[in-house]
């Protein structure tokens, strides 16, 4: 079957209400906190994508069952000690970094030697940033080049550490914190500022963790060994999913969209700081808590005079997986837009700053790189008529739905490969699109 799309036809002017589905982040560190804890959790709009399956198949292979029901999966833990996997179990974490990267904070007491595998993306991806941490706590790890495939082992005798988390890697930190809460003693993490996903969930489960929050870097204490009891959670709407959608009612004439019950977290909507710089008028509205995590139905019409942005690199983190999009906008934008220090950007599931850059000069969008640096000369009067193809070479999500929108947008005919990544992250992304309206080939 084909796996690509083609897209001749700019959308017509829209008017709508979406839900996106859950939050992948959350989504994966509730699968696997619900591993952990004493008892039956029930996990209420998990997103059901391809990362988010690999967590559950992999917390099963570590002897840990699951069962879907219509509205809630249930996931039955034994508590902190509770993992009893077979011999010579091998976890598949396919694309996923967070995956990855997670479960091996929570093998650092596992009995048995647990082998970690990816897809061909995940596989290049360095794992230096957790290998060295996890060590620290006594953990066997045997790696080769720094990457995929790992082979873990734990130990009885877990101790204690001190760590100074210094990329701003959210992964790297809460893999710590899910190693600390099971090492008696206090663990103390310095971090550099990243999305706080796992601290909230963990205040919310009751788990005793501390954490000082400045300017620049956050400082966490776990003091553990610390069971918690099987829990509910409500997993709201992911934020990166949502901002093809905004950005996208931002760019199309006489447009407007309200996205409903969206994670409105301060370290995830970098984007729309962004964007609200840039003059777009975003507004939040319904404002809620879900279980620690703020909520709200974001509203965006269409601009005319969206203007560039020098942006502020304290804003990289909160906005890390947006950029892609964001780069779109500065394309439209009044003005030349600047963006620094993304160097994280290329250690995606694919060289995302990299790729911007050729999909930029692909359109004839005037840029300048400097290593991790890049200024965009943006065009308001941007209507593309040539044909593009987007080979897409590590099959990433993000750059095939940034794709489609840049397509929606600016117009042109379009053929973007790999349809299918989006099962990564956000399976229904298409179907969105076409009840938007858009002819999609
Ligand atoms: C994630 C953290 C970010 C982000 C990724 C998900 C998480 O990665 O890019 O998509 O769930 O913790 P880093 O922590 O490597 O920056």
């Amino acid at each position: 079957m084909k796996n690509h799309i083609v897209i001749k036809n700019t959308l017509s002017p829209f008017n709508k209400i979406i839900e996106v589905s859950g939050d992948k982040s959350i989504s994966i560190r509730c699968v696997l906190l619900a591993s952990q804890a004493i008892g039956k959790s029930r996990l209420y709009n998990l997103l059901e994508s391809e990362d988010v399956i690999n967590a559950l198949k992999s917390i099963k292979k570590l002897g840990i069952n699951y069962k879907k029901n219509k509205k809630f999966y249930e996931i039955y833990g034994y508590g902190l000690n509770g993992f009893n996997p077979k011999k010579n179990v091998t976890l598949n974490a396919g694309n996923s970094g967070t995956l990855a990267r997670l479960i091996m904070g929570l093998l650092v007491n596992s009995e048995k030697q647990i082998k970690i595998i990816g897809d061909e993306s995940l596989s290049r991806r360095d794992f230096s940033r957790i290998t060295e941490p996890l060590k620290l706590f006594g953990a066997n790890i045997i790696a080769k080049k720094n990457s995929l495939p790992i082979k873990i082992k734990g130990t009885k005798f877990l101790r204690p550490i001190k760590y100074h988390e210094k990329l701003g890697s959210a992964q790297c930190k809460s893999s710590v914190m899910l190693a600390a809460i099971k090492t008696p003693g206090k663990t103390i993490i310095k971090a550099k500022k990243s999305r706080n996903h796992t601290e909230l969930v963990f205040k919310y489960l009751k788990i005793p963790v501390k954490s000082v929050v400045k300017k620049k870097l956050d400082i966490i204490e776990i003091n553990g060994p610390s069971n918690f009891q099987g829990f509910k959670y409500r997993v709201p709407g992911d934020i990166s999913s949502s901002s093809f959608f905004l950005v996208l009612a931002l760019l199309c004439n006489n447009s407007k969209i309200v996205v409903k019950n969206v994670n409105v977290n301060r370290s995830r909507i970098g984007i729309i700081k962004i964007l609200n710089k840039m003059n777009a008028k975003i507004s939040l509205k319904n404002k809620k808590i879900y279980n620690g995590e703020k909520i709200a139905d974001i509203i965006v019409k269409n601009k005319r005079s969206l203007k560039a942005i020098n942006c502020p690199k304290s804003l990289n983190s909160s906005a890390i997986d947006e950029f892609l999009v964001i780069f779109l906008v500065a394309a439209k934008a009044r003005g030349i837009s600047k963006f620094s220090n993304l160097s994280e950007l290329n250690k995606k599931e694919s060289p995302r700053l990299d790729i911007a850059t050729n999909i930029l000069k692909k359109i004839g969008i005037k840029f300048e790189r400097q290593s991790d640096n890049i200024k965009i000369y943006g065009n308001p009067n941007l209507n593309l008529k040539g044909k593009y193809k987007i080979n897409n070479f590590r099959k990433d999500h993000r750059v095939f739905m940034m794709s489609c929108i840049a397509a929606l947008s600016f117009g042109g005919e379009w053929k973007i490969e790999d349809k299918d990544s989006i099962k990564t992250s956000f399976p229904k992304f298409l179907k969105l699109l076409r009840e938007l309206g858009a002819k999609i080939i």
